[in-house]
């Protein structure tokens, strides 16, 4: 009954630490494809390649379902699969529409027409690749109308968190938020479109200032996640073993995995 995560490295460990806490008694198989990250400067084409491979060895984990945390594959490559890759016993979900459905104030999993909704400028920060996708406006505009969405590249800042770099990072924040609300001066919501971005919430909540509501989506897509199996349990896969695979070096990602959660990881080679 395992569901597979995905992600291009170590970030969607935030993602699974959610999944796992609302859901203890799941089987997760986690996949890092740590030997190509970050994906957030690739183009849609290698995101797309990288992200079926990673899926497939899921797949072969016995995972029918794969959440993809990674919201630069979510955005640069999930639509392309669903349209002409999963087949018909496989599902691969990503993490932007159980955010757009929190933020439009949706049931999860409701499909009805757009509509007007009360929040108007959001700001969202995400990786070059996610933003460059447009995937979160062309989602949220299945869902919402009349919403002002103002994004930012966040260039730098993942590299900054995976070396551990926290006052780079920081900065770094703080100039991205400075540069949109240059263009944005007053967002009533802000999206943390990127799997590391977690671990500075509270730096993107106080440059932002206490008004602004801060989306993170770790425990968002949880939640949904516990909804969808309760409507879909076919889609729980024939896997029983909780794992964690590396495209990379197993040691040295699971000495950096152990840095990145504060707890000790294992990760074992895909
Ligand atoms: N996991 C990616 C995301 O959420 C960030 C890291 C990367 O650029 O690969 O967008």
């Amino acid at each position: 009954m395992a569901v597979g995560v995905f992600d291009s490295g170590l970030g969607g460990l935030t993602v699974h630490a959610a999944i796992a806490a609302r859901l203890p008694a799941l089987p997760l198989v986690y996949f890092g494809d740590n030997a190509h990250t970050p994906y957030g400067v690739r183009d849609a084409e290698d995101i797309f390649q990288l992200t079926c491979k990673g899926v497939e060895r899921l797949w072969e984990e016995g995972c029918d379902l794969v959440i993809l945390a990674c919201n630069t594959a979510s955005a640069a490559a999930l639509k392309r699969m669903q349209e002409t890759w999963i087949p018909a016993d496989k599902r691969v979900l990503g993490v932007f529409v159980p955010l757009i459905e929190a933020l439009t104030e949706r049931q999860w999993g409701d499909n009805t027409p757009p509509r007007e909704v009360a929040v108007k400028h959001v700001a969202l920060f995400a990786t070059p690749a996610t933003v460059s996708s447009r995937a979160f406006q062309r989602e949220l505009a299945f869902r919402a109308i009349g919403v002002d969405v103002e994004a930012q590249p966040c260039g730098g800042v993942v590299d900054a968190i995976e070396q551990g770099d926290e006052i780079l990072a920081e900065a770094m924040v703080r100039s991205h938020v400075e540069a949109l609300r240059r263009r944005m001066p007053k967002p009533e919501a802000a999206i943390l479109g990127c799997t590391h971005y977690p671990l500075m919430q509270h730096v993107f909540q106080d440059a932002l200032g206490p008004d602004v509501k801060v989306y993170s989506q770790a425990n968002l897509v949880a939640e949904s996640l516990a909804d969808y199996l309760e409507r879909r349990p076919e889609f729980l896969g024939p896997g029983m073993v909780s794992k964690f695979l590396t495209t990379g070096d197993p040691k040295s990602v699971s000495s950096h995995a152990t840095q990145f959660l504060r707890r000790g990881i294992t990760f074992e080679a895909a």
